[in-house]
């Protein structure tokens, strides 16, 4: 890799099952469950938009093809509102389609995060790349992609955002064990344990779903094997590059938001919806008469 190799392309999953949230995805993706009038998948690819990566992989499944539809043009919808003079509503669908050079991938099988990731080696070839959930929000600003990015700029090798969690909740997390380097939130890696004990936890720091990846974690990617729920798992693969290559963490400024969990999903709407200036005050007023009368 030479010394100013830039991320120009993401890869967001999206191909899971969501068993999380069934009834709703027995039909629907969950990344396209809508965070007030915008699907959860589309933050993301701003996200990527905003970090300056312009070629996006999405790594998708069999009952996923209204993402597909999402991201491509309608021009009856278009001309429709170009007839009525909606210029506000043309300008954001279409904004949706041209922001980005979006590509799709099937995974063929669902055999976990670890083998989603493996379907874009082709598409990404020897390259570092960005991996954002396509279930997860991340509120911070600048955005965590962005933020990673200026931390692989750096060092040359892979970074992985990481949430600060009540130490209790350590076990529903991947944590990582490692060194802090400065007071800017930047660790030296030395593992990655999956689900530890609270009295076992190395630190209270959750991989969070956003990644700059090495190409070489495709080759770990294909000789993992199976690991929890007979899945292959990104962060056991990512337990060998650390011994192989450096790898950094950067512990961001910023709340993340996981789409895939119900609680989380009505908890980012209400505070999504209280950010918007055309329906804040109405629903603060409204939430207040609810607590009220509960
Ligand atoms: P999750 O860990 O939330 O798994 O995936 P899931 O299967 O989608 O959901 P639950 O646990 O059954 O409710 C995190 C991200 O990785 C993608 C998902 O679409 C989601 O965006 N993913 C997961 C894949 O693309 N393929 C997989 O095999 C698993």
């Amino acid at each position: 890799m030479s010394k100013d190799t830039m991320i120009k392309k993401a890869v967001i999953p999206a191909a899971g099952f969501g068993t999380r949230f069934l009834p709703v995805t027995k039909s629907q993706p969950k990344e396209m469950l809508p965070i007030v009038d915008t699907p959860v998948i589309q933050c993301v690819v701003e996200e990527a938009v905003a970090a300056g990566i312009r070629d996006i992989l999405m790594i998708i499944g069999k009952g996923k093809r209204s993402i597909e539809e999402h991201f491509d043009r309608n021009f009856e919808l278009e001309s429709e509102l170009e007839e009525k003079n909606r210029e506000h509503e043309l300008q954001t669908i279409r904004h949706i389609s041209s922001m980005a050079n979006i590509h799709f991938v099937w995974q063929k099988e669902l055999k976990g995060l670890g083998d989603a990731i493996r379907c874009a080696r082709d598409h990404v070839g020897k390259e570092p790349f960005a991996v954002l959930l396509g279930d997860t929000i991340i509120d911070a600003k600048p955005g965590v992609t962005k933020q990673l990015i200026e931390v692989f700029n750096r060092y040359q090798e892979s970074v992985v955002g990481l949430e600060e969690v009540p130490r209790a909740k350590v076990s529903r997390y991947g944590i990582m064990s490692g060194k802090p380097l400065d007071k800017g939130g930047i660790y030296l890696v030395d593992d990655w344990i999956e689900k530890p004990k609270v009295e076992e936890a190395p630190s209270n720091l959750a991989i969070a779903g956003r990644y700059i990846l090495v190409p070489e974690i495709f080759d770990l990617l294909d000789s993992q094997t199976a690991g929890k729920n007979n899945e292959i798992q990104l962060t056991d693969a990512m337990r060998r590059l650390v011994k192989m290559r450096a790898m950094y963490g950067l512990r961001f400024d910023g709340v993340r938001y996981d789409i895939g969990n119900k609680l989380d999903f009505v908890k980012t709407n209400l505070i999504y919806a209280l950010k918007r200036e055309d329906m804040a005050k109405d629903l603060r007023a409204f939430l207040k008469t609810l607590v009220k009368s509960d």
